[in-house]
């Protein structure tokens, strides 16, 4: 029986069909590569020394979907695959809505129509809007800032009206915080297409040399050190948390929805000095804020050490120096 990865040759997909692997699971990927390469997926392979198999397929297309479903004996699934830049999705935010929920709802009619019963989702923090942080799964989620939230949302509701409908399908929302930092091998990382819009990425390619100096948006908000503070979390440790949430989906009915976070909050300013201790300096200078960014999000993470029985184990030097060992081994990502 396999585990279906819908985009798994993204980032965070990529460093969990690693850890499925080593945990000797079978995994099938289900990717349009519109915002990966197969190359990640090579690399796994290597670095696992074990082989899945990929299929490049529009999730949000039924006859490509039914087709994977009919030949492959899923009995799983993880869903990450989607669009995920916040700005990009305020500009083209139809464009958001129709992949991400057309993904969605193609994956659950091929799972009810082949019986597969266990889902986890990518879900994000962003759904939490401006509300008061440390941010707890039972908060109230009155509505986000942006298209891309949105559909995050809107897919949390979808995906528990179908579990209600059907009382042998079983799912774990994940809402994650901020995932960071790279495989410890350097083989495989976040690839962003273009200028970054993350801290992490921008940072590492300031470090290279690729970009001239980071800008800090903001050193007057309300926090000790006047820059924004967010919960880090080591794309390992997530990788890992998604195996936990796995095995908590095949034993369980119904919907659950988890927080994925350190429960540490780190401000710009502290996670630039962290960069600094575990790879040397970079230059920065402080602009204006950016809109739409709130001054603090973190997690309360107690749920996910109950019900998983997991947390995370990386710190924030950690993050640093694995993104850093995949920048500089691979300058240009996966691209040669
Ligand atoms: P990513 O862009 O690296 O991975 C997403 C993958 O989905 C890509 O490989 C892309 O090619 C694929 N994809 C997109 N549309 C597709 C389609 N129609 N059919 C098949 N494949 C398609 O992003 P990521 O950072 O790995 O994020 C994975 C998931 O986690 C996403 O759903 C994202 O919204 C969510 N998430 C990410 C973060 C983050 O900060 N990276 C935070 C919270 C939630
Ligand atoms: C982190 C902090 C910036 C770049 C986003 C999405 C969220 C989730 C995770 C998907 C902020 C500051 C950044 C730079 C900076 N993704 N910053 N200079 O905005 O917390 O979350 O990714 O679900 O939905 O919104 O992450 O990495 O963009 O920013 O000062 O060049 O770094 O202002 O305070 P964010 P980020």
């Amino acid at each position: 029986m396999a585990v279906l990865l819908t985009g798994g040759a993204g980032y965070i997909g990529s460093h969990t069909a690693l850890t499925l692997l080593e945990q000797g699971e079978d995994i099938v990927v289900a990717d349009n590569l519109c915002n990966s390469s197969e190359e990640s997926l090579r690399r796994v392979q290597e670095i696992t020394g074990k082989k899945l198999r990929f299929y490049q397929a529009d999730v949000a297309s039924r006859s490509d979907m039914e087709e994977l479903f009919s030949r492959e004996p899923i009995e799983s699934v993880i869903h990450f695959a989607g669009l995920k830049a916040v700005g990009e999705s305020v500009e083209q935010p139809l464009r958001y809505y129709r992949v991400n929920l057309d993904c969605t709802l193609t994956l659950l009619e091929c799972m009810a129509g082949h019986g597969v019963k266990n889902l986890v989702f990518s879900s994000s923090a962003t759904v939490y809007g401006d509300g008061r942080p440390p941010f707890r799964e039972g908060d109230p989620t009155p509505g986000c800032t942006n298209p891309y939230g949105w559909t995050k949302l809107m897919i949390e509701q979808i995906i528990t009206d179908a579990a209600a409908a059907d009382s042998g399908l079983s799912a774990v929302l994940l809402r994650y915080f901020n995932p960071v930092g790279a495989h410890p091998s350097g083989r495989i990382g976040e690839d962003p297409r273009g200028i970054p819009n993350n801290l992490m990425p921008y940072i590492a390619q300031v470090a290279s040399g690729r970009r001239e100096k980071l800008t800090v948006y903001g050193d007057d908000y309300p926090t000790p050190d006047g820059s924004c503070i967010r919960d880090y979390l080591h794309v390992c440790d997530l990788a890992e948390g998604h195996g936990r949430a796995l095995a908590y989906a095949r034993a369980h009915s119904g919907v659950e929805i988890i927080n994925l976070g350190r429960g540490q909050g780190v401000s710009v300013l502290e996670m630039v000095e962290a960069w600094g201790r575990a790879n040397g300096p970079i230059p920065y200078e402080i602009g204006p804020r950016r809109s739409g960014d709130i001054p603090v999000s973190c997690a309360n993470v107690d749920k996910a050490r109950e019900l998983l029985g997991w947390e995370a184990r990386r710190d924030v030097e950690d993050m640093c120096r694995d993104s850093w060992n995949w920048q500089r081994n691979n300058p240009l990502g996966y691209e040669k």
